[in-house]
């Protein structure tokens, strides 16, 4: 149980980062990345929402597959820059073990004292989850 709701967690991080645009680096020096020249004192905003989504290092990047970090090493420490729910680098979100540990917390209680439903008998798949992509993301329903 202690595993797979790590693996939920993650999961749940990789499709709804809270953060889907990393803070702005400077470009310190000239470079050419894929092809694209990038000029000296430019700012880069990396978009960790679409690097969490795609395909070329996700197999079916849009699915709820918390089982798929059982074979992936992918952890929070940005060693693999294909998951970076806290970012990396110097920059790299330092509440990252706090936010696990409150997360985690919060989690697990609320799945051992509660027996949750969806309200009229909906189905998993009818539960309306799309997003605001804002500075942080939030639910649309929410605002609706
Ligand atoms: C699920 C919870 C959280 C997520 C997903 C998250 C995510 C992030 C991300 C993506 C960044 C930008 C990192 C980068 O650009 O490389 C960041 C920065 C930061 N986070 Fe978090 N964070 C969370 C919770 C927290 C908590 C609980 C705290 C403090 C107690 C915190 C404090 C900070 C600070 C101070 C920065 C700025 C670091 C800097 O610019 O040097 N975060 N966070």
């Amino acid at each position: 149980m202690v595993p797979y709701l790590n693996q939920i967690i993650k999961e749940t991080l990789r499709l709804h980062p809270t953060g889907p645009f990393l803070f702005p680096r400077l470009c310190r020096e000239s470079v050419v990345l894929a092809g694209y020249m990038v000029p000296v004192e430019i700012h880069i905003v990396i978009n960790a929402w679409a690097i969490m989504r795609n395909p070329i290092y996700w197999e079916d990047p849009e699915s709820f597959r918390p089982e798929r970090f059982d074979e992936s090493a992918a952890d929070f420490r940005a060693a693999n820059f294909e998951f970076i729910p806290f970012g990396g680098g110097r920059r790299v979100c330092p509440g990252m073990q706090f936010a696990m540990a409150s997360i985690w917390c919060s989690l697990a209680h609320l799945l051992f004292y509660f027996d949750w439903e969806l309200p009229q008998q909906k189905r998993p798949q009818e539960l309306d989850i799309e997003e605001d992509l804002n500075l942080t993301l939030t639910q649309k329903m929410i605002y609706a």
